[in-house]
Parts: C-alpha cells; structure tokens; sequence
C-alpha cells in the first residue's frame, strides 16, 4: 500500500537521526517535517539510544517542541558552529537549492543554517522540482517596504502578494511571489538580497541542502550535493 504523506515524513525524520552524532549541538528548523524529526529525537532520548548536548532551535513552534523534550535550546549567539542542521523545505532542486519559507520561519533557518557545516534537507519526494518557483517564494520584508519590494518583483515578471495575518517571529511581514522560474538560484539569491526592506529571501542558494533524505514509496531516497 503507498505511504501517505505523513508516513514519508516519519520516515526522513527518522532517517536525518543518523547524521546527528551523540552528545552534540543540534541545528533544527521548522515545519511539519522537522516535527517528525524532533519526535525522533525525543524516541531515541527516550529509548537512551541518542541523547544530544542540546538544540539550536529556528523558531518558537520548534523551540516549544524540543523543551517539551527535555532537549535543552541554547541561543544562535553562544554557539560558533554546528556539525549538522535538519531542515525540511518547500521545494528543492537536483543541486540542493531550495525555496524555504513556507512556514514564515526563513530568516532564522538561514542564520542557524549557516552555522552548520552540513545542511540535511529532509524532504517528501513531493518537493523534487525541476527548477525552483512554482511554490510561491516568501520573502520576509520590513513591514514599510511591503508595497515597494512587490513593485520590484513585479519587474522580475513576478506576483506578490502580503501574506496575510502572519507576522514573523522577527515582526516582520512574509510576501509571497508567484510567477517566478529560478533557473540560476545563487545569483537570484544576491540580487533579490539588494532590494532596499528585503530581510530575507527564501531561496537557500548559498546555504543550500549538503544531503536530502528524500521520501519516496521505495523508501528513503539520499541525493548528494
Ligand atoms: C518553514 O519556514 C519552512 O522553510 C519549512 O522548512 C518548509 O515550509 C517545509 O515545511 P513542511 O515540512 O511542513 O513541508
């Protein structure tokens, strides 16, 4: 029988477990599939199988989480670097670019992303794409300048729009843009970061995925980068 969805997401949560060395710091994001992982991590604690020195958490929803564990959450400004950083995304591509944002929570991922020197994306195959754009890419702006940088995608040939009712746990606001077909991610990247109110843009070119467990009806999937 095909696995659902979610049964994918158990399984790459499960799977990004064996990237994560005893006693160590771990990187976590944000998402459904990050949850899964997070559950992981409390089964395994539980099972005395794996236990982590602690976590560097990329939002309040993962935070709440992992102290609901027991797993300590240290700040991103004690720590100097992390071995690995679990993420989930939105889509991801065949060099390990992503769009991420899909949860509001891409600037923090990218700070604690870049910490790490191994980036595993966890992933249904839902999210293997071609080329990045057709998930509406977020983008995490400075509230005044909403109206401008959507003026400025619409010049890229793009759609954006405010999402609505969401505030950033940095008190931001999130646009989403439609109409986009990244086919060079790293240099979308820095252009789109030169935008006057743009704080982050959630293409993760620079900090693109190092590995991704991908969940497929054959079982776990893992890509290289
Ligand atoms: C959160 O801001 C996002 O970057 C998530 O990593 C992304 O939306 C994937 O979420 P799911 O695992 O819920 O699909």
């Amino acid at each position: 029988m095909a696995m659902t969805q979610d049964e994918l997401k158990t399984l790459v949560g499960r799977a990004a477990l064996d990237y994560v060395k005893p006693g160590s710091i771990v990187g976590v994001g944000t998402g459904s599939t990050v949850d899964k992982f997070i559950d992981a991590l409390g089964e395994a604690l539980k099972a005395d199988l794996k236990r982590v020195a602690g976590a560097v958490s990329s939002s309040v929803r993962s935070t709440q989480r992992l102290e609901a564990l027991g797993i300590q959450v240290l700040p991103a400004e004690s720590v100097t670097s992390l071995g690995v950083y679990v993420d989930g995304a939105d889509e991801i591509d065949h060099g390990g670019h992503m769009i991420k944002g899909g949860g509001a929570a891409l600037t923090r991922e990218k700070i604690v992303a870049d910490l790490a020197e191994q980036f595993v994306c966890i992933a249904d195959e839902s999210k293997l794409v071609n080329t990045l754009g057709k998930f509406p890419l977020p983008v995490e702006v400075i509230p005044m300048a909403a109206a401008q940088v959507i003026r400025a995608f619409g010049k890229l040939g793009g759609t954006g729009k405010v999402r609505e009712g969401v505030t950033t746990d940095n008190g931001n606001v999130i646009v989403d843009v439609t109409g986009l077909q990244i086919t060079a991610p790293a240099q979308f990247e820095s252009d789109i970061n030169q935008i006057p109110g743009v704080v982050t843009v959630g293409v993760f070119a620079r900090n693109k995925a190092s590995v991704c467990l991908l969940g497929t009806a054959q079982g776990v999937k893992t890509l290289t980068f």
